[in-house]
């Protein structure tokens, strides 16, 4: 049944797609000497104690991300994936900083991977938005350079983001550079209420204007904060293997995902980082499915949500729905 329903996916972090095979493939491509000896190796050190302990290996492995055609590739495979999972929406991160601060340029990220976009729409059907985050680890200043380096693109993006290590980084500290994306047009979306409290997602939608929350699993912290999304149907893009990778919740069976879904709140199911945390979107439904014993209604409002709490067009949406 899972797989019989289109569905969109609203939290997906393109470099978090990277598979240990393209990696090698990518390292020997590039003349780059990986830290690991083979594919079961790379997974194996893919045991993860929290958000920090998975973030510094996988800045580390996009460093064999190198051309126009990597991103290109990388993008590529992620779109392949969709279409056996039946996503025919999706609306993926880039972190453009992670890239630009080891000297490759803008342009080469954002062209291979919108290139890719447009060539998924062409010949699997599948429409895309790409979305920029900043790495909330650094300067509000540098993120600034990064929203002003990324004008000539604005048009391939319908928005930003922020992600990297959330604890110690609340949102009030990129006020200004929201602020100045939304001047430009673009919508916002946060990561917020991951492992950081639940005043980051009140930060996110009030100092941010953040449209979505990325994660937001602890907004149930706070009645107020909870009935504030439920009466303004604030989406939250949830991502279950990843919260359990990171051990936001100790076993999947915890997570309140249902919890959440049955006060009314716009919950979504998402990969986050499929290649890091075992499993693509259709993964991420099974597992909940199981683990939290979901009935087939509360699977479909699940999908539903997907479109509801996307960015694509009122007219393409009800064709979804
Ligand atoms: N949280 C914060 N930063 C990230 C994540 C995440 O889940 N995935 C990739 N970067
Ligand atoms: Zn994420």
């Amino acid at each position: 049944m899972i797989h019989a329903l289109p569905k969109a996916e609203l939290h997906l972090h393109i470099e978090g797609t990277l598979e240990p095979e393209l990696m090698f493939e990518l390292a020997a491509r590039n003349n780059i000497q990986l830290p690991y000896h083979s594919v079961e190796d790379v997974r194996r050190a893919y045991e993860f104690s929290d958000l920090q302990s998975f973030l510094d290996i996988y800045y580390a492995g996009a460093g064999v991300l190198q051309t126009e055609q990597d991103f290109y590739d990388l993008t590529w495979a992620y779109l392949l994936r969709c279409q056996q999972d039946n996503v025919v929406h999706t609306e993926i991160f880039f972190d453009p900083q992670t890239h630009t601060d080891r000297g490759i340029h803008f342009e080469t990220v954002i062209k291979g991977i919108h290139s890719a976009l447009q060539e998924g729409e062409k010949k699997l059907g599948i429409t895309s938005q790409i979305i920029m985050c900043f790495l909330r680890h650094l300067s509000a200043e540098a993120a600034m350079q990064t929203l002003e380096m990324s004008r000539p693109w604005h048009h391939w993006m319908i928005g930003v983001g922020l992600d990297s290590s959330e604890v110690g980084h609340p949102p009030e500290k990129f006020k200004a550079v929201f602020a100045r994306a939304r001047h430009y047009g673009l919508k916002a979306v946060a990561h917020a209420g991951e492992e950081g409290p639940a005043d980051y997602i009140w930060g996110a939608i009030k100092s941010l204007g953040a449209e979505r929350i990325d994660h937001g699993v602890r907004c149930e912290d706070d009645q107020q904060l909870v009935n504030y999304l439920v009466e303004h149907q604030v989406p939250l893009t949830v991502c279950p293997l990843s919260n359990e990778k990171l051990k936001v919740f100790s076993h999947l069976e915890d997570h309140n995902l249902k919890s959440m879904l049955n006060k009314g709140l716009l919950v979504t199911v998402n990969s986050d980082d499929p290649a890091y945390f075992g499993g693509y979107v259709n993964d991420n439904y099974r597992a909940v499915q199981s683990a939290l014993s979901l009935t087939d209604d509360e699977i479909c409002q699940l999908v539903k949500n997907s479109f509801n709490a996307s960015f694509i067009s009122t007219e393409l949406r009800t064709g979804y729905l």
